[in-house]
């Protein structure tokens, strides 16, 4: 069930030229900018290939899943669940839980964060709600206990910046071989 290396790269190659939800730009555009604020801001490299991969899960789940992305949605999509199995063995914990976690993070920074919420896209604010909304002061506090919680909230902050048309990034061969660093 796991993906190979080269499976991850045909999939953020091909399927990754779809628009990302109703943000203006594809989700390769959205994952290389994600990775590439990562690096700008001297993470490791599990938490580069983490924000690369964050949502990955969006090129996994089944087509009309994908379609719905692209409208407003009445329901959680629970996407950052849907890559782990296809992930799990083949990168270590320092990748995976910034993947599963990206969309608690957006929860707790919510209540920590009192200006975050203002930050957040039109389409993020909706989905926030589908996920259920922002975290209570307890939610957050045991969120944060969780390994790898910090960088989870940081590459949640990357994420909402990865969102610009026309923005330039390194190329994917720079972050597959990030990938094939930190592979297992
Ligand atoms: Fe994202």
């Amino acid at each position: 069930m796991a993906l190979t290396l080269d499976d991850i790269a045909l999939l953020l190659a091909g399927p990754g030229q779809r628009q990302y939800g109703r943000e203006a730009v594809s989700q390769l555009d959205h994952a290389l900018q994600c990775a590439a604020l990562a690096e700008e801001a001297g993470e490791s490299t599990e938490t580069v290939v983490a924000a690369l991969l964050h949502d990955l899960g969006h090129l996994l789940a089944p087509e009309n899943a994908q379609e719905e992305a692209a409208t407003p949605r009445a329901r959680d999509d629970l996407h950052q669940y849907i890559a782990l199995p296809f992930l799990h063995g083949v990168f270590p914990l320092g990748v995976l839980a910034p993947i599963r976690l990206h969309v608690d993070a957006k929860r707790c920074l919510c209540t920590l964060d009192a200006g975050y919420w203002a930050t957040l896209s039109p389409a993020s604010k909706h989905s926030l709600e589908l996920q259920g909304g922002r975290h209570t002061q307890e939610e957050a506090e045991a969120f944060m206990r969780l390994p790898f919680a910090e960088e989870s909230l940081r590459v949640r902050r990357y994420d909402d910046l990865a969102k610009v048309k026309g923005r330039v990034t390194p190329p994917l061969a720079h972050y597959l071989q990030k990938m094939a660093q930190v592979a297992l």
